[in-house]
């Protein structure tokens, strides 16, 4: 039997979203940081049943059920873990290893060679820019206003010329094929290989781990006749709809939301000021696959494009994209400049993050641009701007933000309310839209009665911290806290993997958890996913959790102590003398943690 390999559970685990695929199960609507809809595993009126976009889990707070993608398949199709694995390959039309299979294995092989041919190349263009043969390329990222933090930070590179990287490449022992695989070299008629990218400022494409998969390069020269930028073509590593240029740097963010851009540069240039959460979609219209990156990594995209009306065009196109997956989306209106790089240059990063959060709802854009069609003097023309905004306002479920519209587009538009009212109650009634409400989820009962909620709960968000905040917490906690202060069963075994996990940052972490085969496990984890612990500082919190161990640990010491004295007979002179000295240190630590 064929045992799959974690890289390849990890390859079909993200291309199978776990909004999506329970989608196709469930109605889910968004709330808050997570998705809620009637459960599927045992029968409900209220919703209960939350799904975490960003951790990729769901939890039941009905039946208590939960876990990742993996598990819903296998528990809702009722099938083990393999065949559930298996399933969602097919789904994403990723090829399975078989016995006989020798074709996946040169697949995969030829794929990693081209990771490393790319990662390579990266830093063969990147040193190049800093070469004095590289005059052209510097002068021009002045120019652009590119500090050194930016040119490393997104590896920026100057590419060669002639056949210079197809030489390095080969010098370092990679074959023609692997190299060809890539496109970064072509061969010609007359069978020569040549570099596709030369002269260019270059751009690595990352996916959210940060491996290079793709370029783009910018020319430097003024001649018409060349393409402003060339692009990777599709390969085996690269599928252009499906990522964001500076995911891997936006998902670092501490921010709820991204704001969408389309160039290279504009992503770069507000990188530089100060926004860590942009990413670029390169020009091309948003797919839905790159909108389901989104709302992985997001609760709210602010789309910037650019200002001309090719722009306005994507915008439309990309709200409904992003609001059909269940996004909150919004559209930054910029004036005096035709692109955002040009914006925050001009006007500096502050009136852009004013622009930032001024920005409009996919219904407020679209009754913009209806008002710009119309000439509302005319009546006429008025009469069919109301007909359409209606149209518009009935597909807005919610009651309290169709009233807000109303009242909106009545004092903007000298239309009168009731006209409008009546207008959206018509198309209303005729297609029979029901409100559905959401109904906030009750909290599990503990489990146990002799361990309090308080230490659940805070044991709980000690889990949630070192899975979601990895970095910041890991050292902190396990020099204070020890598996023996875990009293929930749960915790105790996911924070003992932990401990043994060489994992260095947040997904692995959840990568080792997803490995635990056990059910009440994965139910555990998954509630603590998907509960919002309305964290504002994690340092913070990090400190307040460390603080009651330390002073639960200092407190049963003291106590400890004072029955050792009690009983001081059985002590010898000196041990009582020491004791007493540690009892008043005791105190002392204690007091000053009040
Ligand atoms: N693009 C492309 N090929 C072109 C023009 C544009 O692939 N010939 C893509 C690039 O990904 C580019 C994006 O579309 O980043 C947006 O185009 P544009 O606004 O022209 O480029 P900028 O990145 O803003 O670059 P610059 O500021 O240097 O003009
Ligand atoms: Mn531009």
């Amino acid at each position: 039997m064929v045992q799959y390999t974690d890289d390849l559970k990890e390859e079909i685990r993200s291309a199978n979203d776990i909004v999506d695929v329970i989608s196709q199960y469930v109605t889910l609507k968004r709330s808050g940081r997570n998705f809620f809809g009637l459960c599927p595993f045992h029968k409900e009126k209220s919703p209960s049943f939350s799904v975490s976009a960003d951790r990729q889990y769901f939890h039941c707070f009905g039946c208590h059920k939960g876990g990742d993608v993996f598990t819903f398949i296998s528990e809702v199709e009722r099938v083990s873990f393999k065949e559930a694995l298996e399933i969602l390959a097919e789904r994403a039309r990723i090829e399975l290893p078989t016995s006989q299979n020798a074709e996946f294995n040169k697949t995969q092989y030829l794929k990693d060679r081209m990771y490393k041919i790319n990662a390579e190349t990266t830093i063969f263009y990147h040193e190049r820019l800093y070469k004095p043969l590289a005059k052209i390329a510097q002068d021009y990222v002045k120019q652009r206003k590119l500090d050194n933090n930016t040119l490393k930070a997104f590896k920026i590179g100057y590419s060669g010329e002639y056949n210079e990287l197809y030489k390095h490449l080969k010098a370092q022992g990679f074959k023609d094929e692997e190299i060809l695989a890539t496109g970064l070299v072509n061969k010609n008629d007359r069978g020569e290989f040549i570099d596709r990218y030369r002269k260019r400022l270059m751009f690595p494409i990352m996916d959210v781990s940060g491996k290079v998969i793709a370029f783009g390069g910018r020319k430097l020269e003024q001649n018409e006749k060349l393409a402003k930028y060339i692009n990777s073509n599709e390969n085996l590593v690269y599928s252009k709809k499906k990522h964001l240029f500076g995911l891997n740097l936006a998902k670092q963010s501490d921010s709820k939301r991204i704001i969408l851009v389309e160039g290279y540069m504009d992503a770069i240039s507000l990188y530089q000021r100060g926004f860590d959460n942009v990413v670029a979609s390169l020009g091309t219209a948003l797919t839905e696959e790159q909108g389901r990156l989104l709302r992985k990594y997001c609760e709210q995209v602010i789309i910037s494009y650019d200002s001309d009306s090719a722009g306005q065009e994507a915008i439309m196109r990309g709200l409904g994209i992003l609001e059909a997956q269940g996004c909150d989306a919004r559209v930054l209106q910029m004036e005096g400049a035709k692109d955002p790089d040009e914006y925050v240059i001009k006007y500096g990063s502050g009136r852009f993050n004013m622009l930032v959060d001024k920005a409009i709802s996919l219904v407020e854009f679209k009754i913009k641009m209806l008002k710009n069609k119309y000439n509302l003097e005319n009546a006429n023309d008025k009469i069919r701007f109301l007909k359409e905004i209606t149209q518009i306002l009935s597909n807005v479920s919610n009651k309290i933000e169709r009233e807000i519209y109303i009242d909106h587009i009545a004092d903007e538009y000298n239309i009168s309310r009731e006209a409008i009212y009546a207008e959206v109650n018509k198309a209303l009634y005729s297609e029979k839209v029901t409100d559905k409400v959401l109904i906030k989820p009750v909290v599990k009962e503990p489990k146990s009665v002799e361990i309090s909620p308080a230490v659940i709960k805070r044991e709980n968000m000690i889990i949630y911290l070192l899975i979601n905040h990895f970095r910041e917490s890991f050292e902190h906690i396990v020099t204070h806290i020890t598996l023996d202060d875990f009293k929930v069963e749960e915790n105790k075994i996911i924070f003992e993997k932990i401990l043994e996990s060489p994992a260095e940052d947040s997904e692995k972490i959840l990568q080792v958890i997803a490995n635990i085969e056990d059910p009440a496990i994965q139910s555990h984890v998954s509630e603590i996913l998907v509960t919002d612990y309305e964290i504002s500082s994690v340092e913070k919190c990090i400190e307040d959790v460390v603080t009651i161990y330390n002073k639960d640990r200092l407190t049963n010491r003291k106590f400890e102590i004072i029955k050792m004295l009690d009983n001081s007979s059985a002590y010898t002179k000196e041990e009582v003398a020491k004791l007493e000295k540690e009892l008043n240190e005791v105190i002392i630590e204690l007091a000053k943690k009040k």
